[in-house]
């Protein structure tokens, strides 16, 4: 293990079972993800792109192997250990935002303040985030107010409520246009950059490899390859 590595998946696999039918979703997957890359896993549907993200949150267990963040094993974790993990150290984003509806944006990042100890005015701290992801002039719409662009910049706003170092994001353009898209892409790449935050994302689309720090090719349930970009692009230079 290098000094910098802040996630690492060792031999692990994960089964489904349908009724008599084992699913193995991911067969011997060794993975290591150095702190404050942007790394893009990148694969056809069905390699187990969200189920290595899943195993990575502790939302899910392995089969067998370990899953190492920081030098600890989380599948060793009790309930509370695990619980503790997902909300003080990882932010979520999904492709279809995940809002809730009948609050404003503002609101939607307060709510995700509020599971966190804080200081100071929990208001202002929401406004902050949001000024972060460029929509502080939005913070009193509601997300049938905002386009699907916004609405993911709220979601991006919320996750990084807990000041977690670590950004899951699974498919989080697959809902969007082009010009959309890309905005979310900059938002995400600029949390690495000025932020630190390691950053996991999961797609199925190419294109979007070329900004990544590193590309992982995951098929059949196990990482096939990997690039290391030296130079990755701009998110508004990618070619949709
Ligand atoms: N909860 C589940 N129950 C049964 N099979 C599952 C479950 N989740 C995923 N799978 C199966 O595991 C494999 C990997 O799925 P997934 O990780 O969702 O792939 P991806 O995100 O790359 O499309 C697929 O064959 C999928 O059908
Ligand atoms: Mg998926």
């Amino acid at each position: 293990m290098t000094s910098d590595t802040l996630i690492r998946l060792e031999s692990v696999n994960k089964d489904y079972q349908m009724g008599e039918v084992t699913v193995h979703a991911l067969r011997g997957m060794d993975l290591e993800v150095p702190e404050g890359a942007f790394t893009v896993l990148l694969g056809p549907s069905g390699c187990g792109k969200t189920t290595t993200l899943n195993l990575i949150g502790g939302l899910d267990d392995p089969t067998s192997g370990k899953v190492v963040i920081e030098g600890e094993d989380i599948s060793s974790y009790n309930e509370r250990q695990i619980t503790e993990y997902r909300r003080d150290s990882v932010g979520f984003i999904f492709q279809f935002f995940n809002l809730i509806p009948t609050l404003n944006a503002r609101e939607n990042v307060e709510f995700a303040l509020a599971l966190h100890k804080n200081h100071g005015d929990v208001g202002e701290k929401a406004l902050g985030l949001l000024e972060m992801v460029g929509l502080r002039e939005r913070a009193d719409h509601f997300p049938s107010q905002l386009s699907g662009g916004e609405q993911q910049r709220v979601a991006i706003a919320r996750a990084l409520a807990n000041n977690s170092r670590i950004i899951l994001c699974d498919e989080p353009t697959g809902n969007l246009d082009i010009g959309t898209g890309q905005q979310v892409l900059r938002v995400l790449h600029d949390m690495s950059r000025e932020r630190g935050v390691t950053v996991i994302l999961v797609t199925h689309n190419t294109a979007i490899a070329p900004m990544a720090d590193r590309v992982v090719h995951i098929r059949n349930g196990a990482v096939e390859d990997i690039d290391i970009n030296p130079e990755p692009s701009d998110p508004d230079e990618l070619n949709w």
